[in-house]
């Protein structure tokens, strides 16, 4: 198994292998609860920003959440201040974040997505960017990320805008993943995270009616674990850029298991709303395995 120690992660050094999900952590609400003790005992060994796209969004109408059996499916809906809110309030305060800085950008479409690549990319605070391709692109109705050669098509697109290494955050919601990466790997990508969350759907059980404000959400927690190991060793066998493995990782032994898959490091998501520290705790117990 791969240990718990130093990684390079596409040229960027970290002192361990976790990540946070994206959207999964918010670390300006942490450093307001928990103060500089946030810093000196940060959960995770790079910061993933929640996902930013070129205009301001409110999100999807509430309710957003639905407890399923070992897990959640959310309807967020990506509310953010979209790139000037984002680069003028929160970058500032995630540069004080003491480990490196991924920057999330979704675009509805291509020439979105190189406006987000290009604005970010210029801030010496980000260390790498994430492309979330769950999305529908506007101009051509495809979920980008679910099709290789749109996947292709927009790493193409934005790859000389940036120096930062661009990860692609791949969706479960494809017929084959591990073809999405090779595209996105032939295209020009550094790495990809996998997993996002797998569609759901949940009713009101008195109206019968979706219960979710966005009718369907995205599942994730313990329940896409097996789903989400299968894929992460499918897609390491087929790549040769490193997989950033997540979907459940609970415990140390999880993200052993990910890391015994072929993922370069993990992400762990919605567990931090469990406990906000698991990050520490998931590292620890790592450490312990990879020491046995
Ligand atoms: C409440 C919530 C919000 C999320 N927001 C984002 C997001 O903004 N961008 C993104 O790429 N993934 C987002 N995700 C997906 C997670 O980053 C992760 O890929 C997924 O939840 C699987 O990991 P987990 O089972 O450990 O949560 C979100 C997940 C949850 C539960």
């Amino acid at each position: 198994m791969a240990d718990a120690g130093p990684i390079d992660l596409c040229r960027v050094q970290l002192a361990g292998p976790i990540l946070n999900g994206s959207g999964t952590f918010d670390a300006i609400a942490a450093r307001r609860a928990f103060g500089d003790a946030l810093l000196e005992r940060f959960p995770f060994h790079a910061f993933v920003s929640k996902t930013i796209t070129l205009a301001p969004r409110e999100g999807n109408p509430p309710p957003r959440l639905w407890e399923t059996p070992a897990g959640l499916i959310n309807s967020i809906g990506l509310p953010n201040k979209g790139l000037d809110g984002f680069l003028a309030h929160d970058l500032p305060e995630l540069a004080e974040l003491p480990v490196p800085l991924v920057v999330s950008v979704m675009g509805f479409s291509r020439d979105e997505l190189a406006e987000l690549v290009r604005r970010v990319g210029e801030r010496d605070e980000v260390a790498l960017i994430e492309l979330n391709v769950s999305c529908p692109n506007v101009e051509t109705g495809l979920i980008m990320g679910a099709d290789p050669a749109e996947t292709a098509r927009a790493v193409e697109h934005v790859r000389a805008l940036t120096d930062r290494p661009l990860i692609v955050k791949l969706t479960p919601n494809a017929n084959d993943p591990a073809a999405v990466a090779v595209a996105a790997e032939e295209a020009g990508a550094d790495a990809v995270s996998l997993i996002n969350t797998l569609k759901g759907m949940a009713l009101d059980p008195r109206t019968r009616q979706p219960w979710l404000g966005g009718t369907t959400g995205g599942v994730s927690g313990p329940a896409v674990r097996a789903v989400a190991l299968e894929q992460v060793a499918a897609v390491a066998a087929a790549a040769g850029i490193p997989a950033i493995g997540m979907g459940g990782i609970a415990s140390g032994r999880h993200a052993g298991d990910f890391l015994s898959a072929g993922a370069a490091c993990v992400a762990v998501g919605t567990e931090n709303f469990r406990d906000p520290a698991a990050g520490l705790r998931i590292a620890a117990e790592l450490g312990e395995l990879a020491a046995v």
